[in-house]
């Protein structure tokens, strides 16, 4: 894959945002209702979303990625249970949902969408805090904050495997540290977000990235 492919990945929000930077602040920062504390979808039911909206492969890959990192680090660094551990599956599969249909209105539709179906205000409120800069929402809890410090790492990782001949076999954190200050490489990948996030999570970079090698795969 080409340098210019990689910077052109749809997900990264940081590149192609300046469009609409203004119109993604969410200007709230409560989400859904208290009393659907608990209430999540079904994975059957999180596919079939997915697959209505969104077409770009790129794009299923990165938040399949995602959801994959939030389950493994809920369930062996905070200890959940699995059904907890969903929840935290959850927000990582659906954080960027909307974005391939309306990219003008990210976060927003998702939002909405989840509100209508009475989904868990924890799982909502951890996807729109996923963007501080972008939504004006702060992440809170620990999903809030984890879901912000793997999005854009994850994708900067996978895209270091894609130009690597081996993909993800024997990545090592020092490849991943060195593209990380090579700012031409996947330029989009907003390196003020990683730094911000990590800082937010208390989870050193080093220590993110190890993890994302450790479970991410193509
Ligand atoms: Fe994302």
């Amino acid at each position: 894959m080409q340098e210019g492919e990689l910077n052109a990945f749809p997900f990264v929000i940081s590149g192609a945002i300046n469009f609409c930077m203004e119109n993604l602040n969410l200007g709230r920062q409560e989400f859904g209702d208290e009393k659907n504390k608990g209430n999540t979808m079904t994975r059957l039911e999180v596919s079939a979303l997915l697959d209505e909206w969104i077409s770009n492969e790129r794009l299923r890959v990165h938040v399949n990625q995602v959801g994959k990192l939030m389950y493994s680090w809920a369930r062996e660094q905070e200890n959940l249970d699995e059904e907890n551990a969903w929840s935290w599956e959850m927000a990582g599969l659906l954080h960027d949902a909307d974005w391939d249909k309306w990219p003008d209105q990210h976060c927003r539709k998702i939002i909405e969408e989840l509100e209508s179906r009475n989904i868990d205000p924890e799982i909502i409120r951890a996807i729109a805090s996923h963007g501080p800069a972008y939504f004006g929402v702060e992440p809170r809890t620990k999903m809030d904050k984890m879901l912000y410090a793997f999005d854009e790492l994850s994708g900067l990782v996978h895209a270091y495997s894609l130009m690597r001949p081996e993909g993800y076999l024997g990545m090592e954190l020092k490849g991943v540290q060195k593209r990380l200050k090579e700012k031409s490489f996947a330029a989009n990948v907003s390196r003020e977000d990683i730094r911000d996030a990590a800082e937010r999570s208390a989870v050193p970079v080093e220590d993110l990235i190890r993890f994302i090698i450790a479970h991410q795969t193509a």
